[in-house]
Parts: C-alpha cells; sequence; structure tokens
C-alpha cells in the first residue's frame, strides 16, 4: 500500500493499521504492508519490506530504509507494488489537482485508489468512477465529508433508488469549533489557532474561514449522493471571516448562535445550494452542533428527514474511513472471514 500525503491524516491511518493488524489478520485474513510513502518534500520513497514505525521517512532525511527513490508517481507506484493507494494530500478546491492525476494513475495501475481529499471527487468523481469500473478497482472516498462517518457507503450500500431532494447541514468542522469557542471567550485569531493545534484546519486556513471546505462538500455531497453535477461558482458562499468574537457571542446570548450552515435543493434540473453564517434559532437542532462535530438533513422521497450526526470527530474519525474503505476494496472475502 501506498500513502501519499503524510500529514495529519496520513499519520494517523498508518498508526490505525498498525493497531489494527492483528484484527484485520484474525477477521479479514489479510496483512497491511506499507511500501511507499510520498509528498513534495520528502520525495517518493519506497520500502519494499514495509516501513515500520522504526523506518518512518522524515522531512530532509534520506530514510534507511529506502530502495533508490523512483523520480515520478507512477515509478514509485511501481516500485512501491501498490494494490491500494491512500491520497491525502493538500486540497486544491480550484481543479482538484494533482490529486485526481495521482488517483488516475493508481487506478490505470490497477491499485485501489482511496482518498480524504474532496478535490477529486467535485472536479473527477465520473472520470475517475468510470475508470475504476473499466479497471476492477474501487475509487472510494468515505473520509471526504463528515470524517469517516458512512454517508456515501449508507446511500450506495442501503438506500438504492432513494432521490435526494436536498440537505442541509454543519459539514466545517474547524468553522464550527470557532465559532463554539468565540461563544466561550476566544478571539478569531486564538479560536482559529485552536483549530490548527488540534490537526482538523485545512492546510491553507481561507479554505476554511472563506467557506471553500464547506462549499466543497456541498459539490461533493449533491454530486454523488444528488447525481447532480455542480460548479464551485454555483453555491452562494459566505465565510465566517467578518465575525467577531463579539458578535458570536452576542447572538448566542440573544438566542441565535451564528452557524455556518450549508443547503442544497433540487430547483427542476438545477441545484440552488448555499453556505453562509446563519443565525439559527435555538429551536434548530443545528444551533447544539458543538466544536467539530458535524450533522446532515437529507430530504429523500422516501425519508422525508434523514439525519446523520456526529459528535466530536477526531483524526481517528477520518482515519478510520479510509481504513474502512480499505476493508471495503480488498475484503471481498470478508464474509468468508467475519463469520467463518
Ligand atoms: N485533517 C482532517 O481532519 C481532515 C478530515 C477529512 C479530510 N481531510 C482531507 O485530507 C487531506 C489531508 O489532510 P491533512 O490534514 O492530512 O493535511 P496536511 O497535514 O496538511 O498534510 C498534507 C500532506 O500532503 C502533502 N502534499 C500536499 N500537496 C502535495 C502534492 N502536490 N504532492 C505530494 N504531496 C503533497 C504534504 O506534504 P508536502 O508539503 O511535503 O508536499 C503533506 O504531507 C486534505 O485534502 C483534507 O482536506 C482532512
Amino acid at each position: 500500500m501506498c500513502l501519499l500525503g503524510w500529514g495529519n491524516v496520513n499519520r494517523r491511518l498508518f498508526e490505525l493499521l498498525e493497531a489494527r493488524r492483528d484484527q484485520l489478520q484474525d477477521q479479514y485474513g489479510f496483512s497491511p504492508r506499507i511500501t511507499g510513502i510520498a509528498t513534495r518534500r520528502l520525495g517518493w520513497r519506497v520500502a519494499p519490506e514495509g516501513f515500520h514505525s522504526h523506518s518512518l521517512p522524515r522531512i530532509g532525511v534520506r530514510s534507511a530504509a529506502a530502495a533508490p527513490s523512483p523520480g515520478n508517481l507512477r515509478e514509485w507506484l511501481k516500485a512501491a507494488q501498490a494494490d491500494v493507494l491512500f491520497e491525502a494530500t493538500s486540497l486544491n478546491a480550484q481543479t482538484g489537482q494533482p490529486a485526481i492525476d495521482h488517483i488516475r494513475a493508481a487506478l490505470e495501475l490497477g491499485a485501489h485508489a482511496i482518498t480524504a481529499n474532496k478535490g477529486p471527487i467535485v472536479h473527477g468523481y465520473e472520470e475517475l468512477s468510470r475508470l475504476a469500473a473499466k479497471q476492477g478497482c474501487r475509487f472510494l472516498f468515505e473520509s471526504t465529508v463528515m470524517d469517516g462517518v458512512p454517508i456515501f457507503s449508507t446511500f450506495r450500500e442501503s438506500l438504492p433508488l432513494v432521490r435526494v431532494e436536498g440537505f442541509r447541514g454543519i459539514l466545517n468542522s474547524t468553522t464550527n469549533l470557532m465559532l463554539t469557542q468565540m461563544e466561550r471567550g476566544l478571539s478569531f485569531k486564538e479560536a482559529l489557532g485552536k483549530a490548527r493545534d488540534i490537526g482538523v484546519a485545512e492546510s491553507d486556513p481561507a479554505d476554511d474561514i472563506e467557506a471553500w471546505d464547506a462549499a466543497v462538500k456541498v459539490a461533493v455531497l449533491a454530486r454523488v449522493v444528488m447525481r447532480m453535477a455542480v460548479d464551485l461558482k454555483q453555491i452562494d458562499r459566505h465565510g465566517i471571516g467578518h465575525l467577531t468574537g463579539e458578535m458570536v457571542r452576542e447572538a448566542r446570548a440573544a438566542g441565535h448562535p451564528y452557524k455556518l450552515v450549508c443547503r442544497a435543493s433540487r430547483k427542476g434540473h438545477s441545484l440552488a445550494a448555499s453556505v453562509r453564517p446563519e443565525m439559527v434559532p435555538l429551536a434548530d437542532p443545528l444551533a447544539h452542533v458543538p466544536g467539530t462535530s458535524s450533522i446532515v438533513y437529507f430530504e429523500t422521497d422516501i425519508f422525508p428527514g434523514l439525519a446523520i450526526s456526529e459528535i466530536d470527530p477526531t483524526l481517528d474519525t477520518t482515519a478510520y474511513g479510509m481504513l474502512a474503505d480499505f476493508v471495503k476494496a480488498v475484503g471481498s472475502n470478508w464474509q468468508k472471514f467475519a463469520f467463518a
């Protein structure tokens, strides 16, 4: 397996794979080996026998475990003999690149591609899904929205033929944490620092504050569960950059706390979608979603109101979403093992 990106998400995934090694062997009959790790600064590192805690690459240090470093993505995937690529590089909301190229290369070489990166879903979902099907591989992305909570697999596997008419919710952990912290007395800057400290903020804080991350999640949900292509420019997007601690505390005291609310609904053949800070009445469950927690209400033709929420997700939940995708992709024999 190859890890592309060696930041918060893939590091935690590495730890989780190590921690669940025995369970993966006992229940599913396979033993994962991470043979490639790469980032821009690290380069393309390969360890054919597998990276272990003691041989993990460090920025600026040529790894003791490494074979001669390949020069590019495809050479790296081939040298590492990747069966699975875990793509967790930074979000590029505008184009989805270079993550789309990473995933395309893995699929073309016959590896499953699993990503936490929303960019490739917004900008490359159809192409990459078609390519995965052609190659007999899986392209899975459960961790892109709500940190690994099973949204896409719920619709794909448990709600066939259901038509989603729209949704509303709180989908950005960083801004929700910041608003909660500001209600408790922190300034805007201190609240952003807190989000960075716990590893939920995007590499570029503008992606959270200017609501790009939330808008991209709206586009991902619209594309996958509503089957509607949406251009990011179509989403009426407003961030929280203008809110001060004082404004946020006053709104909470007045019984209408600020929340960054995401909305999407079908209007004939097109989609009306927005992300903006709203003063939400206390009677609305959205008003009570604290910290890094998230919630989404789907309106469907079968279930008029279907809510999925998560309380206090951590990096573990994001890493778990990728682990769960991995088991789905690789464990075609899982039932045999699970119920043997
Ligand atoms: N953190 C979360 O809670 C969370 C939750 C759900 C989804 N996600 C998504 O998961 C992805 C990773 O998040 P993260 O928190 O792990 O980010 P991060 O800590 O900033 O790490 C990003 C990693 O990607 C590498 N990278 C960036 N651009 C690259 C490129 N063009 N080629 C190769 N490597 C590249 C970076 O290393 P170099 O700078 O050396 O290239 C770094 O190792 C993002 O797309 C994010 O939106 C994150």
